[in-house]
């Protein structure tokens, strides 16, 4: 899919802004605190992706003003036109496809993929950045599994509310039956689409190292999901009976700490190089390499299970990465609509530039931009 205009009002920084980016690459340059990633986070948030995960609706909104609207007119992959359109006030909270109420990830609207300076923290860091792999961007896969995730959260929520009622006596034990079930079932949903799809990621990601780092390198991306909080058992199927028996296992266990400790809130993926743990054997180019080739695998993925080709948003990565790692990833982006922050002169040659400055985008070198700046004073 294609951006061809993005609107914003009262969009973090931006009091208004019309925008018409290229099709292909487009760099946004500027300094610290002038707007890049707000600007990338409004083309993320078209396909319903955070890039600032702890950002909360209303931090969205302009400070001063009331509500925000971001409008996007997109062009499909096989011809035909969409507009999404968002709107955040403190009544509301309204996503719209050509006028009509939907979510983010229905048919018709966009996918995006994005790529910050948190991933890169996916191989060598605690499991929080892999957890929003399997989360954040394995929401942009399906719907369905987006509605999984929302409902085994909530049954999550109700079962961790329970244990400490019963923790302090305020509840039975007998009460907890139903909400074993629920994310029993419900967690084990989740867990069979994640290794569905970790399974159809994993070859492309190993065939991706061995094009970067050369054929001799075996990378392992594997699913590790939870069944077990004192010793995850990889591998296991995660089916509903397992997810029961465990839970039951770990019962007295929940009481005293007052929450689930098992389920796939606890899941965790794998990265082997030639049969040795990365995180504590790999090098920082070794694991960064393995973090590029997890995206570049999703692009294609996405690209192939969602109607168009997902947006590509990198924010302040590129600079992050070696020659031959950077080339690999633009190589990935051709052919995808590409938004890349940058804030020294840009890395790709062929690339439509922008500036952000003074709340709006203004030429870079000296072009004019295409659209209306819109900056406000
Ligand atoms: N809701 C909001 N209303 C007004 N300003 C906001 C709002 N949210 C964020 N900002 C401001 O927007 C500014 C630009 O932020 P942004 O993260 O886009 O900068 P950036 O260009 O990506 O900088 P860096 O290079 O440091 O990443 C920040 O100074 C921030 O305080
Ligand atoms: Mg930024």
């Amino acid at each position: 899919m294609i951006l061809r205009r993005l609107r914003l009002a009262d969009f973090r920084s931006y009091s208004h802004l019309t925008w018409e980016p290229s099709p292909g690459m487009n760099v946004i340059l500027g300094a610290n605190g002038s707007g890049k990633t707000n600007l990338l986070e409004a083309v993320a948030l078209l396909a319903g992706l955070r890039l600032r995960p702890a950002a909360r609706d209303r931090d969205l909104v302009r400070e001063g003003a009331g509500s925000l609207r971001v409008d996007a007119a997109l062009a499909g992959d096989e011809g035909g036109e969409h507009e999404v359109s968002l709107q955040l006030s403190p009544q509301a909270r309204r996503y719209l496809l050509d006028g009509r109420a939907t979510r983010a990830g229905a048919e018709g609207t966009p996918a995006a993929v994005a790529f910050t300076p948190d991933d890169l923290e996916l191989v060598k860091g605690g499991p929080e950045a892999r957890r929003r792999l399997l989360e954040r961007d394995l929401a942009q896969v399906s719907l369905a599994y987006r509605d999984l995730l929302r409902r085994y959260g909530r049954a999550l929520a109700q079962r961790n509310a329970l244990l400490r009622a019963m923790g302090e006596g305020r509840a039975g034990e007998g009460e907890l039956a139903p909400w074993d079930e629920a994310v029993a079932t419900l967690g084990a949903g989740v867990q069979a689409f994640r290794r569905r799809v970790v399974d159809a990621l994993s070859p492309r990601v190993a065939a991706g190292y061995r094009r970067l780092a050369g054929e001799g390198h075996r990378l392992e991306f594997a699913y590790r999901p939870c069944i077990d909080a004192a010793g995850a058992a990889e591998g296991a199927a995660g089916t509903e009976e397992e997810l029961l028996r465990a839970l039951r296992t770990a019962r007295t266990l929940e009481r005293a700490r007052g929450h689930t400790l098992v389920g796939p809130h606890r899941d965790d993926l794998a990265f082997r190089l030639d049969g040795r743990e990365m995180r504590a054997f790999a090098s920082q180019g070794e694991q960064r390499s393995a973090v590029v080739c997890v995206k570049i695998a999703l692009l294609e993925y996405l690209g192939e299970v969602r109607a168009d080709r997902p947006l590509l948003v990198l924010d302040d990565v590129l600079s992050e990465l070696d020659a031959s790692r950077q080339e690999r990833l633009l190589e990935a982006a051709k052919g995808h609509q590409a938004f890349v922050s940058s804030t020294a002169a840009p890395p790709v040659a062929e690339a439509a530039v922008v500036r952000t400055e003074r709340g709006g985008l203004r030429a870079w070198p000296g072009d004019e931009v295409p659209g209306d700046a819109g900056a406000s004073p």
